[in-house]
């Protein structure tokens, strides 16, 4: 059985928790940006992780996914700036399962990742007062994802691959 980790990652919080994953997974394995994946035929399970970006699954990420996943054993992982139970997460969720319709979908991990300074700075001088907002919970993500988190995604992991051996 050969699995893949995948992801895109800006600031690094995504990737951290691919290696958490990574590192949990038996097996043959390889991890990859998803820049660098051009198919999924050489796998027989697939986690694929982005940051949720403008209340949405990156592009690249859902047009990759919708194109390769087919007959695929699929799981997801995301991170994003709002707190934890908040409504928008559940949403997210149900779109990995949309994009992932034609394979067999697994399951989702989610976790806060920290906002990066920068992106902070700009958000807090946007007139937009929903990203302002957004900007105004940056210091709340301080530290994400921690250790506890790191922790459930490798939980998260080996869950999965229990599902497909
Ligand atoms: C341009 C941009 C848009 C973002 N949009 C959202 C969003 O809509 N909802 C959210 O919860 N987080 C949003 N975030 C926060 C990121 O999802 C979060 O910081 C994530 O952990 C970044 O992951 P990375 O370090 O792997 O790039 C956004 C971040 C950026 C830079």
């Amino acid at each position: 059985m050969k699995t893949l980790v995948t992801y895109m990652t800006q600031t690094g919080n995504t990737k951290k928790i691919a290696e958490a994953i990574y590192g949990e997974i038996t097996g043959e394995k390889e991890i990859k940006d998803i820049k660098d994946v051009s198919g999924l035929d050489a796998y027989d399970l697939v986690f694929v992780g982005f940051p949720v970006m403008q209340f949405n699954i990156p592009e690249p990420v859902s047009k990759f996914v919708s194109e390769n996943v087919a007959g695929k054993n699929i799981a997801f992982f995301m991170t994003h700036a709002v707190p934890e139970g908040h409504e928008a997460i559940q949403s997210w969720t149900g779109s990995c399962k949309d994009i992932a319709a034609t394979g067999n979908f697994l399951g989702t991990f989610e976790c806060q990742g920290e906002l990066a300074q920068p992106v902070i700075d700009m958000l807090l001088k946007s007139d937009n007062p929903e990203m302002k907002a957004f900007g105004e919970m940056g210091p709340s993500t301080k530290g994400q994802p921690d250790e506890a988190h790191v922790q459930k995604a490798k939980d998260f992991a080996k869950e999965i691959q229990a599902k497909v051996q």
